[in-house]
This record gives structure tokens, sequence and C-alpha cells, in this order.
């Protein structure tokens, strides 16, 4: 799956769960003082940077991510909504040592630290580079939205996340619950530990048709080589029809962590 796929379908996401992100963001603005500088680890292609530089009018925002052609969706789409003058970019990889990024008064980090060799060295930098008295925020899901309202359609994809788990866990991917106790073990106080679980029932705009073939094709693509082919041609013809059906269920978890910096 190509780099363009991701940024669509990292941006048809918050288009889709626009209601969720609008939550997080307004409560998120509640924890920051004025004219906040924030740092967005593993920013992709903006959700976070944007949403956060447009609610928070005196806020800074530095972007950093290991992919250029992420930053540089990023970087255009900061200017077409008139914020690019508060967000830089940064491409560093954050299994490396990490360029100069603070002092910042809150740390984003949406869907990101567990794409981390080592999060908790991550988060321990993280801890270093924030304000005494600084909050983090880390947002992780457990698992990719689902779709299908149907027995069928659901027991297949059960069967599909249930091998992409595996996948995640044989990639070393660190897709569970425990950011309560890195947090900790990185030197943060946890506040609140709030999940989300968002349920979209139609009428859908197209957007999330739109949605649920990127992920239907990109779980295609992903598991190629593990399912079975009456299951990869189910999903097919799933996929071929998806864009045009009108019964589609949006159905994704996410929690949210939020830490501080002991002052
Ligand atoms: C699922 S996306 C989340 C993007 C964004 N935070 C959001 O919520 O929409 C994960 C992002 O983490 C970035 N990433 C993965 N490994 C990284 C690393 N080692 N250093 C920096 N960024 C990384 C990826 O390039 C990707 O843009």
């Amino acid at each position: 799956m190509g780099h363009s796929h991701q940024a669509e379908m990292l941006d048809l996401d918050t288009e889709v769960l626009h209601e969720y992100h609008r939550e997080v963001i307004t409560w998120v603005g509640a924890s920051t003082p004025d004219r906040p500088r924030i740092l967005d680890l593993g920013a992709g292609t903006g959700t976070g940077s944007l949403a956060l530089a447009r609610h928070l009018p005196d806020a800074h925002v530095t972007a950093v991510d290991v992919d250029e052609p992420m930053l540089e969706h990023l970087r255009h789409k900061a200017t077409t909504l008139g914020v690019d003058d508060r967000i830089h970019t940064v491409q560093a990889d954050l299994d490396q040592p990490w360029p100069p990024l603070g002092p910042v008064d809150l740390v984003w980090a949406s869907a990101s630290l567990h794409h981390l060799a080592d999060p908790v060295r991550a988060l321990t930098r993280a801890r270093d580079v924030l304000r005494p008295g600084g909050a983090i925020m880390v947002t992780e899901l457990d698992s990719f939205p689902r779709f299908l309202p149907d027995p069928a359609g659901e027991a297949l994809e059960e069967r599909c996340h249930a091998v992409l788990a595996e996948r995640r866990a044989e990639a070393g991917l660190h897709m569970d619950d425990a950011w309560g106790a890195r947090l900790t073990e990185a030197g943060f106080t946890v506040e609140t530990e709030r999940r989300f679980d968002i349920v979209l029932r139609p009428p859908l705009p197209a957007a999330a048709n739109r949605y649920a073939h990127l992920a239907l094709q990109r779980m295609r693509h992903g598991l190629a080589d593990r399912l079975g082919a009456a299951d990869l041609a189910a999903l097919d013809t799933i996929t071929a029809g998806v864009l045009d059906r009108d019964d589609l269920v949006v159905r994704a978890t996410r929690t949210v962590w939020l830490g501080r910096r002991p002052a």
C-alpha cells in the first residue's frame, strides 16, 4: 500500500470520525496554558497538528514524522488552512536520538507510538522535552475500524482482524492497552484514561464508503498470503460493491491517556 493510500486513510479517518476528534481536541484545549508550544509525535498528515493549531489560535506546533511525504502533505494542508505560520515540520526517526524539540507545554502522540521499537524510551524523551507540569496526550487503538453490518460480513471482518492482530504482534507493533503503565515507567503521572467506543450508523456521508473501501483494500493487500481462497474471494466481492452500499456501520475504538510531567 503506497504513501498516497496511507495519507488518504488518515485524512478519511479525520473526516469520518470528526465528532470524536473534535471532542478530544476540545478536551486537550482545556489542559494547556495560553500560547502553548505543542509537539506532535508521528504527525502523519497532520490530523492532530492542524486541529490543534485551528482550535488554539495562539498555539505553535512542531510536527515530527519519519516520513517526509507525509510532512509535505501536512504543510500543504497547513497553507490551505492558513495556519502554516504556526506549524513547522521536522523529519526525524523517533527511534533514533532526537533533534532538539523542546521545551514544550504539550506532547501529542496519536496512533504513532505503537510503531516505535522502544516506546518507553520515546516517552522518557518526551518527558524531558516537556516543561515541568506539562501534559502529554497519547491516543492508541486496539484495532482498525470495522464497517460490515450483516452477519456474514461481520464474521469475515472478524477473521481478517484476528489474522491482522497476529501479523502486528509478529511485526512487534505495540497495539495494546499498556500505555498507562508505559507513561508511569517514563516518569509521568497518569491523570485520565478515557476509552471511546465509536459507532456511526446510516445515513453516513460518502467519505465513510471511501474509508471502508480503502480499509478493505488494505486488509486484502496485507492478508493475501494468510487468508483462504474463499475469504479472499468474498473480500474482493465486498470491496467491489462497498462504495455503493447505504448500510455500512463504522465501528472504531480509541483510548486516550492524559499524563503530566510532575512540576
Ligand atoms: C497511523 S499514523 C498516525 C498519524 C497521525 N498522528 C494521526 O493520528 O492521524 C502513524 C505515523 O507515525 C509515523 N511513524 C512511524 N514510525 C515512526 C518513527 N520511528 N519516527 C517518526 N514517526 C514515525 C508514520 O510515518 C505515520 O505517519
